[in-house]
């Protein structure tokens, strides 16, 4: 054994358990020793929705998640907000910068466990994405690429200002307000920030390939799943895999994700894991993968579907381990 290989042999962690915990992630992972994952990829919570998780700011102004004062006058086309929009008042504007914050609490031991040239896979919300990006920028990282997902159903949810106009009875507005919307274009794609751990200082990434088994990306697998190893993926789902959670990926293109950076038998990281499609590409693929959800409902349904995946083109495999819980 040489002297790198043993200096790394206490970090190779075989031995940590994988499948889906119950439990904090952020807490979880304080607890994995240093430099022992290959990838973390992680559909993390974007902070604009009203689900408990969701909710990673701390502004209880009444207009944030009811109506404003306007809207109220405005009557029953706009009966709740339904998300926080910014710059309504001070404790909106600074939902950001509360994101950002939340983001950092586990940036840095995201930083601590994975290897030197390790790669981290974030779906993150186009309108706190930056917010994301400088927390772990902040953290050590480097920030290596946005890639995008086209999302192929994708709701429009725009109002038309002259529906609005027209419920008000003020049919003149209604005609010079034709054509227009409140809101945002079709969200057609959802970002998928990419960051490299640094590899050690006077070293090459291709040293760091043979140390640590990560740091160049694999352009070979991700064509498996597209035309052209473009930053922008079209992955979708298959028909029979919806409906585990409101904010599931299709588990090729977490696949392809882990695919383009890991090789068989490493470790994937996922701590906030949702349904487990994470787990599911990971098993799929020949990757050893950690997951943690905190909601007991989403644990039960990775279960399930990490004890009837199948490894690719291979027969179903029943996980036979019992699955690690954190209480
Ligand atoms: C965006 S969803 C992930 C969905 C996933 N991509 C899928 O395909 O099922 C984020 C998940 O993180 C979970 N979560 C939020 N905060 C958490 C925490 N501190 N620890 C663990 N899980 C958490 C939520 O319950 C939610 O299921």
């Amino acid at each position: 054994m040489s002297k790198e290989d043993e200096k790394l042999a206490p970090y190779l962690c075989e031995s940590i358990p994988t499948g889906i915990r119950l439990g904090d992630g952020i807490v979880g992972v304080r607890e994995l020793p240093n430099s022992s994952v290959h990838l973390i990829a992680s559909d993390i919570p974007y902070g604009i929705g009203t689900d408990d998780w969701d909710v990673l700011h701390r502004n209880t102004n009444s207009a944030l998640l009811g109506s404003s004062p306007a809207q109220k006058r405005a009557g029953a086309i706009f009966k709740k907000r339904g998300k926080p929009i910014n710059g309504w008042s001070n404790a909106d504007r600074l939902i950001p910068k509360q994101y950002y914050e939340w983001c950092a609490t586990w940036a840095k031991d995201w930083f601590r466990v994975l290897k030197p040239g390790g790669t981290v896979f974030i779906f993150a919300g186009r309108r706190y994405a930056h917010r994301c990006i400088c927390a772990l920028e902040d953290a050590g990282f480097s920030f290596k690429d946005m890639l995008a997902w086209l999302r192929d159903r994708a709701p429009h949810r725009a109002q038309r200002l002259s529906v609005v106009f027209e419920r008000r009875g003020d049919i003149e507005a209604a005609e010079r307000w034709q054509g227009w919307r409140v809101g945002n274009l079709r969200p057609a794609f959802e970002p998928i920030l990419w960051f490299i751990k640094p590899y050690r200082i006077g070293t090459t990434i291709a040293d760091n390939a043979l140390i640590h088994g990560v740091g160049p990306y694999n352009e070979a697998a991700l064509r498996r799943y597209v035309k052209r190893p473009d930053n922008i993926l079209d992955i979708g789902f298959m028909p029979s895999e919806v409906g585990f959670h409101p904010t599931q990926k299709p588990v090729r293109l977490m696949q392809a994700l882990i695919e383009i950076a890991t090789q068989p038998k490493q470790l994937v990281l996922d701590p906030f894991a949702g349904s487990g499609t994470t787990l599911v590409a990971a098993k799929n693929t020949d990757r050893r993968a950690l997951g943690f959800e905190i909601n007991p409902d989403y644990v039960r349904i990775a279960e399930q579907r990490l004890s009837s995946c199948r490894k690719a083109g291979g027969k179903p495999k029943v996980l036979a381990e019992t699955i690690p819980r954190l209480s």
